[in-house]
């Protein structure tokens, strides 16, 4: 197949832009990337690593395979200097919709005017950032998923006035990275399968929160219901996804509709005020780094 692109940068390179960046230069293309704190790409890359063998989870890209691929990425202090001559850049700072429309204006003056400038928000519609970037017909969202974990699909949506050939330049990047595209065909607050999932957040949060249910039965539940006993349930990803990262994208939702059932639950902020963010901090519904849903006797009998 035929890049779509040839040379791309990632602006922020937490959880989700260090794997992008290596999803990128793993297959071939030749990545820029910038973050505000200087050393986040090394670190995030370390960490990946070291998270991912502690789970025994198989990486996506295999591990033997990481410093070829970092050799291709090339790591700068400007942002300018990042996106000089690039024709991608896809932005994944924290979910924050002033700031992600500061980096879209920012970029729409910066990068070349050819370029696509695409987010990896979880729940932002471009349509609430392309005005910022001066080049609508040029934004679309690409929303990747922890693709080294084995999750290797991307939500694809455009905005207001996405060119059809911008749509068709995001779905064959995320199929030319070894990730399957969910095309959204018009704007949906969610996209695809993450509309899906943040049902299922918001249904065990109420049941959690308002102590129906015992917690660690809901995963087990998933765990045998998927078929998928090596993979955690709904509180397990919660965690590794970060719960200040969840509590952000529900308040998106929240501040979207207005309806009171969509506003995350008060003991899941409390946690996060406590400092149990999951994985990142070793606590959060489990503890890290032996959750108990790894734990062989964790299946074998309910609360
Ligand atoms: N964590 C997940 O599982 C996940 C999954 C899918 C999508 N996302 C989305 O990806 C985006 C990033 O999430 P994350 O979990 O990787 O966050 P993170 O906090 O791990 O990383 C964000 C990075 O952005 C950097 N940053 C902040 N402001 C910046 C700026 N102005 N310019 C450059 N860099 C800046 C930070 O230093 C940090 O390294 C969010 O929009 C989130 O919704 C996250």
């Amino acid at each position: 197949m035929a890049k779509p692109f040839q040379r791309v940068a990632v602006v922020g390179t937490g959880t989700l832009g260090a794997q992008i960046a290596l999803l990128a230069a793993n297959a071939g293309y030749s990545v820029n990337v910038f973050d505000q704190q200087p050393k986040a790409f090394d670190q995030m890359i370390q960490k990946l690593q070291s998270d991912l063998k502690a789970k025994q989870v198989a990486p996506f890209i295999a591990f033997d395979q990481w410093d070829a691929c970092k050799r291709q990425i090339q790591q700068f202090e400007k942002i300018d200097a990042a996106v000089k001559g690039v024709d991608l850049v896809i932005e994944a700072v924290p979910e924050n919709l002033e700031l992600k429309q500061e980096v879209f204006r920012q970029l729409g003056e910066i990068a070349p005017p050819e370029a696509v400038l695409a987010t990896n928000s979880s729940s932002i519609p471009v349509s609430r950032l392309e005005k910022s970037s001066g080049r609508p017909e040029r934004c679309l969202n690409l929303h990747f998923y922890m693709a080294l974990q084995g999750m290797n699909i991307a939500d694809v949506m455009g905005g207001t006035r996405t060119l059809p050939e911008v749509m068709e330049k995001g779905i064959n990047w995320v199929r030319s990275l070894g990730c399957i595209p969910l095309t959204v065909k018009k704007e949906l607050l969610g996209f695809c399968f993450n509309r899906v999932w943040r049902a299922v957040k918001r249904e065990v949060l109420y049941m959690w929160a308002n102590d129906f249910v015992d917690f660690r039965d809901v995963d087990r539940a998933w765990m045998k219901f998927t078929g998928r006993e090596d993979r955690p349930g709904p509180f397990g990803l919660m965690d590794n996804v970060g719960l200040d990262v969840i509590y952000d994208i529900e308040m998106v939702y929240y501040r979207n509709s207005k309806d009171p059932k969509d506003h995350p639950p008060e003991a899941l902020k409390q946690k996060i005020e406590s400092g149990e963010l999951g994985v990142k901090t070793g606590r959060g519904f489990y503890s890290y780094p032996d959750p108990e849903y790894l734990q062989d006797d964790f299946l074998k009998a309910g609360n």
